[in-house]
């Protein structure tokens, strides 16, 4: 196996996985007790950067109050995200891995830490909701919100399942392993703007079990990389691409909710997002930095030699 010594250094790297996963010893109980708690002007969860709309110069003047919901909508969209994605996605693919489903050869301590991951994200799933019902209680919301929060999942349906069927285990292996590899980026992006404390011991708590699964799955992706074929190597690498994409956007599809509560028209809610949004700075910079790991991993098996995924990670902006 080319990639050995990345196995070798991930095997000792995982030594107290078990000693600080969150599930098996942390005994906080993620009640925010929010109703019971007045946020006024200068005391919010957030800090207003947080939500990037809000530099927009049509909200500068908005009350405090509603850059709150703004935010607090945002966050609340980021946690029912969450627990859909631990479940159905990243469960999905570690129950595979597990139960030697995916016709690859992973080492047997790999299949057993893929288990160890399943019963992670069952919990991270667990808090995410239990924040989720929270923040909607505070905010007394009876809409249904998964025509925003699904249209995110419709995309990574799109390419999971459109490809075909004899690869749809290589594109939800390079969907995860996409998300697992930037997620401790996500959440400490995430995490730096939160300001009240039991969300961000929540968002600490996930942090530190998501470093385990980072370092899994950027294992993973050589251990499956030495065993691909060239035009395999090359669906799987354009597969990445892809989801490099999806997971680098900015989370703008609640906005439609949070600003079309506050009275503002769809029309002009898509031209802030356009006008704040539609910038390098969003659509390449930021992608790039939270996807470093994955990027440099693909440079480091010398996946860019191929045409075929040079041109696409090129015409993206992406090397
Ligand atoms: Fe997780
Ligand atoms: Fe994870």
């Amino acid at each position: 196996m080319k990639n050995n010594h990345s196995y070798n250094k991930y095997l000792a790297g995982r030594k107290d996985w078990d000693t600080t996963a969150r599930v098996r010893n942390c005994n906080e109980t993620y009640d925010l007790n929010l109703l019971n708690r007045t946020f006024d002007g200068n005391t919010t969860w957030h800090l207003p950067s947080y939500s990037g709309i809000l530099n927009h110069s049509e909200l500068h003047n908005i009350r405090n109050l509603d850059k709150k919901f703004i935010m607090g909508t945002q966050l609340l969209e980021f946690v029912i995200k969450t627990t859909k994605f631990e479940i159905e996605y990243v469960n999905k693919i570690a129950s595979k891995i597990a139960l030697g489903e995916l016709n690859l050869s992973i080492p047997q301590d790999m299949k057993l830490d893929a288990l160890k991951i399943y019963t992670d994200e069952g919990y991270h799933a667990y808090f995410s909701q239990k924040i989720a019902n929270q923040i909607i209680d505070y905010y007394g919301i009876e809409d249904d919100l998964t025509s925003y929060t699904n249209k995110y999942f419709s995309y990574l349906d799109g390419i999971l399942y459109g490809e075909n069927a004899s690869t749809n285990n290589l594109a939800m292996l390079a969907c995860v392993i996409v998300s697992e590899s930037m997620i401790v980026n996500d959440i400490a992006s995430e995490m730096k703007e939160i300001v009240y404390e039991p969300i961000k011991l929540m968002f600490k708590n996930h942090m530190i079990d998501e470093a385990f699964h980072g370092k899994y799955f950027l294992t993973l992706f050589g251990v499956i990389w030495d065993q691909l074929d060239d035009s395999h190597r090359i669906i799987f690498a354009n597969c990445i691409c892809e989801f490099i994409t999806i997971f680098g956007k900015p989370r703008t599809d609640i906005y439609y909710y949070s600003l079309g509560k506050l009275g503002f028209e769809e029309k002009n809610i898509r031209k802030m997002i356009d006008e704040i949004y539609n910038t390098n700075e969003w659509k390449i910079d930021r992608v790039k930095s939270k996807m470093g790991q994955i990027l440099s991993a693909l440079e480091l098996n010398q996946a860019f030699n191929y045409s075929a995924i040079n041109e696409k990670f090129s015409s993206r902006n992406y090397i």
